[in-house]
């Protein structure tokens, strides 16, 4: 399982530094969410603060694109630094397009599926895709609770996607107690804001999420 830190909760204040911590702490994508205020009711920042970041660390920015209409921003966001981008299945008219522009801009491209979104979205995309983000909050705000429901979603992605190489992202109220069920129901990699930031140890807490089959094990 890979983890991927989510900017959002860190310390705003000493962002680059917050960046280099949880990259040597043994972050394996630095997630970056951007809100728009309309498509999500919270604002967090654009292009220009990330872009400020970037040379903090060599691991890949995988871009959550949490706006809409998200065509006008794909570009200004490859710009900045982007590896990854991924678009809210929900969040504009033309998926299928949105993809194309990110895959030929060069990067990987992920879509986005709200709690409420059935995942037959996918069905005609499933060649063009890179990632697959499950949100299991509302988008908009850390420190949700995850929502259960969400793991049989997960196992059905599990099973559309076979063997394709397609990443399956989990975003969302992700922790200890419950990174192993998401694990088990098929996820590649686990986004988490709260359960690494709000920790004084970073590198500790990474291992924690890690190792989560290993929790109960005694020592
Ligand atoms: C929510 C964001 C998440 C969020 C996760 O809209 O997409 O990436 O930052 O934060 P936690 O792990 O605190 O739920
Ligand atoms: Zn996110």
């Amino acid at each position: 399982m890979l983890i991927a830190p989510s900017i959002l909760a860190a310390d705003f204040s000493k962002l680059g530094q917050e960046v280099v911590d949880v990259s040597q702490a043994g972050a394996d994508w630095i997630h970056i969410d951007i809100m728009d205020g309309h498509y999500v009711p919270n604002i967090s920042f654009g292009p220009d603060v990330m872009k400020s970041v970037r040379h903090c660390t060599s691991i890949p920015f995988d871009v959550h694109l949490m706006i809409e209409p998200y065509e006008n921003y794909i570009i200004s966001f490859v710009e900045a630094g982007a590896d990854h981008i991924t678009i809210h299945a929900e969040a504009g008219n033309h998926l299928h397009r949105g993809i194309q522009t990110i895959k030929n801009a060069g990067k990987k491209a992920g879509v986005s599926l709200n709690p409420a979104t059935n995942e037959s979205v996918l069905n005609y995309i499933l060649n063009d895709i890179d990632i697959i983000l499950v949100m299991t909050v509302n988008p908009g705000f850390g420190g949700q609770f995850f929502i259960h429901d969400q793991l049989e979603k997960i196992k059905n992605i599990k099973s559309i996607v076979g063997n394709k190489d397609i990443k399956i992202v989990v975003d969302g109220g992700i922790n200890s107690n419950n990174i192993k069920e998401i694990a088990e129901a098929g996820a590649d990699v686990a986004v988490a804001g709260s359960s690494i930031f709000k920790k004084t140890d970073y590198k500790k807490a990474i291992q924690e999420l890690k190792n989560y089959d290993r929790k109960n094990e005694p020592t």
